[in-house]
């Protein structure tokens, strides 16, 4: 491995955030990005260490290229940022399905194609999905589509960056993280029906990125992280 940066695009909160905690800890110079300078500004300082933040918005990917100026060669790019819409067909807002596709898919393909030539030939690429790709909640119709559209995105990357590793991680409703942990009947609900008893956890969703990023044998795989529920 050389001694680039760990990108963590979605990097400001939850999951991203622990992310960054992890590899600033393992003493890694990382780059994490969100779209509210205040929200950049606050992780970087929280963190601190050789963390710096860069601010971007996905949903104009026009912009993206000039964001990513000045942050140099890269080993480790993790694609964790969404901002969901709610959504379903009877009363469907364009707007906001427009934005979170464009975030999701276009946004994420296009730090990629911009970081391509400070990817290191032994870097490698984790993006995320989510168990909504297979198992809808209400509202979710846009956030289902565009996880569904990751998992091709992860099989194009794999042969359009050879020899970089690219996989995807599909998180089930992750219960300590701050969107779901505001909603204590729906925690109870679902991790009534997860055969472990209760939510995955973000330590188990870094746990799980740590593994598909650091081990050279894995690329190409969609890893579902859900305790089983995805078995019932
Ligand atoms: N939480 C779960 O239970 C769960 C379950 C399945 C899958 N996932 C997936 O796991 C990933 C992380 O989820 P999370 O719940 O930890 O995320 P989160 O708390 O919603 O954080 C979202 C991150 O994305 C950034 N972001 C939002 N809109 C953006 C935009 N337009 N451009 C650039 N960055 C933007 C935010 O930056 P700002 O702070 O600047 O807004 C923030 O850093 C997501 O991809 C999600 O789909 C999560």
């Amino acid at each position: 491995m050389t001694d680039g940066a760990v990108v963590v695009v979605g990097g400001t909160r939850a999951i991203g955030l622990e992310i960054v905690r992890h590899y600033a800890g393992a003493g890694r110079d990382v780059v994490l990005s969100g779209q509210s300078p205040d929200n950049v500004a606050a992780a970087a300082a929280e963190i601190g260490g050789s963390v710096r933040g860069i601010t971007f918005d996905l949903s104009a990917p026009q912009t993206i290229e000039a964001a990513l100026a000045d942050v140099g060669p890269v080993d480790r790019l993790v694609l964790a940022a969404i901002d969901r819409d709610q959504n379903a067909v009877a009363t469907y807002d364009i707007e906001r399905a427009i934005r979170l596709v464009t975030l999701k898919l276009v946004g994420y393909t296009t730090v990629v194609a911009k970081l391509r030539s400070r990817l290191a030939t032994d870097a490698s690429v984790v993006l995320f999905g989510g168990m909504a790709k297979e198992r809808p909640y209400p509202g979710s119709t846009t956030v289902t589509t565009v996880n569904g559209g990751i998992v091709g995105l992860t099989r194009t990357l794999v042969e359009e960056l050879r020899p970089i590793r690219v996989n995807s991680i599909h998180p089930g409703v992750v219960g300590d993280s701050p969107y779901w942990s505001e909603k204590p009947a729906a925690i109870e609900k679902y991790a009534s029906q997860s055969p472990i008893g209760r939510l995955v956890t973000m330590a188990e969703i870094v746990g799980a990125t740590v593994f598909l990023l650091e081990n050279t044998g894995v690329n190409g795989v969609d890893l579902i992280l859900d305790g089983g529920w995805h078995c019932r």
